[in-house]
C-alpha cells in the first residue's frame, strides 16, 4: 500500500480531535503518516482551549456551588465553600496538561511524526512546514475553528474576552455580560455565576440555544433564570466601549426599537466559531470554500481536489469534538480503502450546564415538518433517582414516527443527560421504534430509567406518572 515517491502516505494539517484521530487510525491501518500542528501541544481546541478546559471549570465550579447554594446542606452536609481559585485554574491546568502530553505519547506509539509549524499548501501533494517541504498521497485538512469576531468590538483578554480567555480569569468579575446563549455563553457563563460574578446572557434570537428543540430552549432558559443568570432575549449588542477596567455595553432590541446600556467588568463575546482556512494556500490547489468559509467533502470526506481531504469544524456540520473524532476515523479508513462512515443524523450535542442538555436527531420541529410524530414527556421529578438525589429539573422528550414509531429525536434536561444521551444514539442508530427501548429492561434506580419511561409515552403509558 505504500508508495515511495511520497515522503508520507497521508499528512494531516491540524492535530484536534478530528485530525490527531485521523493520524493515530492511518497508522493503525499500515500508512505512513504525519500531523502538522502549529500549536505547541497536540490536542486542538479541543483539548487546550475547549472541551476539557471548559469541563475542568464546570466540574470543580459545580461542587462550589452544591456547597454554597445549600445543595449539600440539604444532604446533611455543612459547608461554607472559600474560593482558591488559583488552585482551580492549576487542576485545569493539569487536566489540559496530562490529556495533550497523551496524545503525544499515542503519535510516538503508533509513529505518527509531529511537524511542529504552520501548514501551507504547496500544490495538492506537497505541503510546506517552517521553510521545510514535506509531500504526501493523501493530504487530510483538519485545522478547526476558531472565534467568530463581533464587528467593531476588540478582544484584549482583559475586559472583553473570548472563550480562551473567560476560561483563564484571574478574579471573578462583579458583572459578567455574556455575548450570544449558545453553548459558550451558557457554559462559561454558568461558571462564573456559580463562583459569584452577575451574569447576564444577551442572546439576539428570541431562545437560548439555537438548534435545539424548543421544548429544551425554553426549559433551559426558565432553568437558567432560577440560578439566578438574567437573560435578555431578542437582544442585539451594538457596540462595546472599554474604559480602563470596565466595559459599556449598548444593546438594542433584535427586532427594533429604544437602545440601552449595560456595565459589566468584564464581556464574554460567544457569538459561534469560523472555520480556520486563512494562509493554507487553498487557492493554490485551486480549492474554494462555501459562503460560511467551510471546505465541502463528499460522503467519504474527499474534496473536489483529488488527493485531498477535510474533516471537522473546517467542513459543514455541527462544530463538536465527537463528530471530527468520528470523521477523522472514517477518513483514514478511506485513504486506506476501507469504507469509512459517519451517520450525521445521529450525533448527540450535550451542554454541560447543571443540568446538562442534551439530544440527539431531530427536533420535534423538525420532524413535524417531515411527517406525522408522536411525542412523550417523561419529567425528571418523576424519577426516583433524580427526586432522591434533590435533581428535580428537567425531563426525556422522545419523539418517533407516528406510522412506524421509529424514534426520530431524544432530548433530555438531565443532571446527567450527557451520559443518558448514549443510550438513544445507540438506539438510533439500530433504528429502535419507542416500543424497543420501552420494553428494554433499564437498572434501576437510574436517571435512565427516564428515558425508557418516555419512550413507554409514546404507544402506552409510563408508570411513574
Ligand atoms: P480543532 O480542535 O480546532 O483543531 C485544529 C488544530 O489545527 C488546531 O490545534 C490548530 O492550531 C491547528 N491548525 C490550524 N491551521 C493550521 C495550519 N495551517 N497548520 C498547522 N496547524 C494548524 N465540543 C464538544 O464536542 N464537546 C464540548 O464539550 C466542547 N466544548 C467546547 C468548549 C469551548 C470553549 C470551545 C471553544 C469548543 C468546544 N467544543 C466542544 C468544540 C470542539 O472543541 C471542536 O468541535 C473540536 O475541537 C473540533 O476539532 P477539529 O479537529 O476539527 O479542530
Ligand atoms: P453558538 O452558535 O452555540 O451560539 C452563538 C449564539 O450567539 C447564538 O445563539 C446566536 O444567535 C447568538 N448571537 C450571534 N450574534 C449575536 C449578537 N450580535 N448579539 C447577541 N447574540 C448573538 O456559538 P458558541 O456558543 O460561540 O459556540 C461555538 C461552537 O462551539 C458551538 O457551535 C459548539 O458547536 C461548540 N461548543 C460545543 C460545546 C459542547 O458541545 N458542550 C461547548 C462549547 C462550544
Amino acid at each position: 500500500m505504500a508508495d515511495q515517491t511520497y515522503d508520507y502516505d497521508v499528512l494531516v494539517i491540524g492535530a484536534g480531535p478530528g485530525g490527531y484521530v485521523a493520524a493515530i487510525r492511518a497508522a493503525q491501518l499500515g500508512l505512513r503518516t504525519a500531523c502538522v500542528e502549529s500549536r505547541e501541544t497536540l490536542g486542538g481546541t479541543c483539548l487546550n482551549v475547549g472541551c476539557i478546559p471548559s469541563k475542568a471549570m464546570l466540574h470543580a465550579s459545580e461542587y462550589f456551588d452544591a456547597a454554597k447554594n445549600g445543595a449539600m446542606a440539604a444532604m446533611g452536609i455543612d459547608v461554607t465553600p472559600k474560593l482558591n481559585l488559583a488552585k482551580m485554574h492549576e487542576q485545569r491546568k493539569d487536566a489540559v496538561e496530562g490529556l495533550t502530553k497523551g496524545v503525544a505519547f499515542l503519535f510516538k506509539k503508533n509513529k505518527v511524526d509531529w511537524l511542529n509549524g504552520r501548514a501551507t499548501f504547496e500544490d495538492a501533494h506537497t505541503v510546506s512546514v517552517e521553510g521545510k517541504s514535506y509531500t504526501a498521497k493523501n493530504v487530510v485538512i483538519a485545522t478547526g475553528s476558531s472565534v467568530t469576531p463581533l464587528p467593531g468590538v476588540e478582544i484584549d483578554q482583559k475586559v472583553v474576552v473570548d472563550s480562551t480567555g473567560a476560561l483563564e480569569l484571574p478574579k471573578v468579575p462583579k458583572k459578567m455580560v455574556v455575548i450570544g446563549g449558545g453553548v459558550i455563553g451558557l457554559e462559561l457563563g454558568s461558571v462564573w455565576r456559580r463562583l459569584g460574578a452577575e451574569v447576564t446572557v444577551v442572546e439576539f434570537l428570541d431562545q437560548l440555544l439555537p438548534g435545539m428543540d424548543m421544548d429544551v430552549r425554553k426549559e433551559a432558559a426558565k432553568i437558567f433564570k432560577k440560578q439566578g443568570m438574567t437573560l435578555k432575549l431578542g437582544t442585539k449588542v451594538t457596540g462595546v466601549a472599554v474604559k480602563g477596567a470596565k466595559a459599556t455595553l449598548t444593546l438594542e432590541p433584535a427586532k427594533g426599537g429604544d437602545a440601552e446600556t449595560l456595565e459589566a467588568d468584564c464581556v464574554l463575546v460567544s457569538i459561534g466559531r469560523k472555520p480556520n482556512t486563512d494562509g493554507l494556500g487553498l487557492e493554490k490547489i485551486g480549492l474554494e470554500t462555501n459562503q460560511r468559509g467551510q471546505i465541502e467533502t463528499d460522503h467519504d470526506f474527499a474534496t473536489k481536489v483529488d488527493g485531498v481531504w477535510a474533516i471537522g469544524d473546517v467542513i459543514p456540520g455541527p462544530m463538536l469534538a465527537h463528530k471530527a473524532e468520528d470523521e477523522g476515523i472514517a477518513v483514514a479508513e478511506n485513504i486506506a480503502g476501507q469504507t469509512g462512515i459517519v451517520n450525521h443524523d445521529v450525533i448527540p450535542s450535550v451542554v454541560y450546564t447543571w443540568p446538562e442538555i442534551a439530544g440527539v436527531g431531530l427536533t420535534e420541529e423538525q420532524a413535524k415538518e417531515k411527517g406525522e410524530v408522536k411525542t412523550s414527556k417523561f419529567p425528571m421529578l418523576a424519577n426516583s433517582r433524580a427526586k432522591t438525589n434533590h435533581e428535580p429539573d428537567g425531563f426525556v422528550k422522545v419523539i418517533a414516527d407516528a406510522k412506524t414509531d421509529r424514534v426520530l429525536g431524544v432530548w433530555c434536561i438531565a443532571a446527567v443527560a450527557g451520559t443518558m444521551i448514549a443510550e438513544a444514539a445507540i438506539a438510533m442508530e439500530f433504528g429502535a421504534t419507542s416500543e424497543d427501548i420501552a420494553y428494554t429492561c433499564h437498572a434501576h434506580p437510574t436517571h435512565s430509567e427516564a428515558i425508557k419511561e418516555a419512550a413507554m409515552g409514546v404507544t402506552g403509558k409510563p408508570i411513574h406518572i
